[in-house]
């Protein structure tokens, strides 16, 4: 029976801004299962009640969760903390001075979840959210791999949808990732995409269905880096994929999958590249990523990974220089 006792864990995530991503991400989350205990937290306090009672009411349909308001009290027991809170662009505002504005939002909470010895780990979802994970990670001063960015996944599930409904087969037997950036650089990692487990190229052969498939690879791929100004234009946020996405990166995490997700993490060196933070697959775990997986990307991938890394040096470089 001893043996027994400690193995129940309390999983304990914080979740912080309850926006639209946020509110959305503590929904599906309450949802799933994972969590015994989801806190969250903003700094709008009517906003954070509002959300906090809304899902309280669902109690009776969802499975056993404990869901409440906190503050960084909360911080130190928390096995996840997922941070999407930050200001949108106003009008007349530059980019540069929104991501100043969010860096230093990311940049202070991450140092207060520092400070309180949590020792979970951080998922990032404020955009632009390569940039703001590497902040998090200098300011924590915490080791790599325990603070990740939610990167490419919410990008690699639409393209996956993408290929799905093309090629009209099932999106659960299509594995296909994007990679670099969160953002316009963000490229499709064709050599690795397969479909039942025949490359991508090959099953296309095999299946004879189009006489065009080069010309509907980067209609795929456009369609994907435009998914997001889509649905902005159309609704003004994006939020119940990226809340999935987010519950599938909290499964690898609370439950210690060791599953490969397109997370965004430091690289040091590897795809010969260094510090800076975006997406390659990434084996997730308990602890957050501990260890990347060295895909052989064809040479044209490899200088879209590179050209995804300059970018994004330029944009740390412009919030940590001026
Ligand atoms: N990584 C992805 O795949 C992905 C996808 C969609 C959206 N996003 C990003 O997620 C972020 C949130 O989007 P949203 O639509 O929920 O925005 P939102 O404006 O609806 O919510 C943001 C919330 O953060 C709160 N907040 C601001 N500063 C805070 C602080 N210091 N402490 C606590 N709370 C604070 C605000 O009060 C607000 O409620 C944005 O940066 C958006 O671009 C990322």
């Amino acid at each position: 029976m001893d043996n027994n006792k400690n193995q129940y864990q309390h999983r304990r995530v914080v979740v912080i801004g309850a926006g639209s991503v946020g509110a959305t991400y503590s929904y599906a989350l309450a949802q799933s299962g994972l969590a015994d205990e989801i806190i969250v937290i903003d700094k709008n306090k009517d906003l954070e009640q509002g959300q906090v009672l809304d899902l309280v009411h669902g109690q009776p349909f969802f499975p056993s969760v404990n869901i409440r308001s906190g503050s960084t009290s909360d911080y130190g027991d928390a096995n996840l903390i997922v941070i999407t809170a930050g200001v949108a662009q106003k009008p007349g505002e530059t980019r540069l001075d929104l991501v100043r504005k969010n860096a230093e939002i990311i940049g202070s909470i991450s140092e207060e979840v520092a400070a309180s010895n949590c020792r979970g780990v951080m998922l990032i979802v404020t955009n632009p959210v390569d940039v703001l994970t590497y902040i998090a990670l200098k300011r924590s001063g915490w080791e790599r791999g325990r603070i990740i960015g939610s990167g490419t996944v919410l990008d690699s599930a639409r393209f996956r949808h993408l290929i799905s409904s093309y090629c009209g087969i099932d999106v659960h037997n299509v594995h296909a990732y994007i990679l670099g950036e969160h953002g316009d650089s963000e490229f499709a990692a064709w050599s690795m995409t397969h479909i039942a487990g025949i490359k991508i190229d090959e099953h296309c052969a095999l299946c004879g269905k189009c006489s065009d498939w080069k010309k509907q690879q980067s209609l795929i791929e456009q369609r994907v880096r435009d998914s997001a100004y889509h649905i902005i234009n159309y609704k003004g946020a994006t939020h119940y994929a990226v809340g999935l996405a987010l519950v599938r990166i909290s499964s690898a995490i609370l439950r210690g999958e060791s599953s490969v997700l397109t997370v965004s993490t430091l690289l040091d060196g590897e795809f010969g590249i260094k510090d800076i933070c975006l997406s390659v697959p990434s084996v997730v775990s308990d602890k957050g990523v501990n260890k990347i997986v060295s895909s052989p990307l064809s040479d044209s991938e490899r200088a879209s990974l590179s050209g995804s890394a300059d970018i994004l040096r330029k944009s740390v470089d412009s919030v940590l220089l001026t």
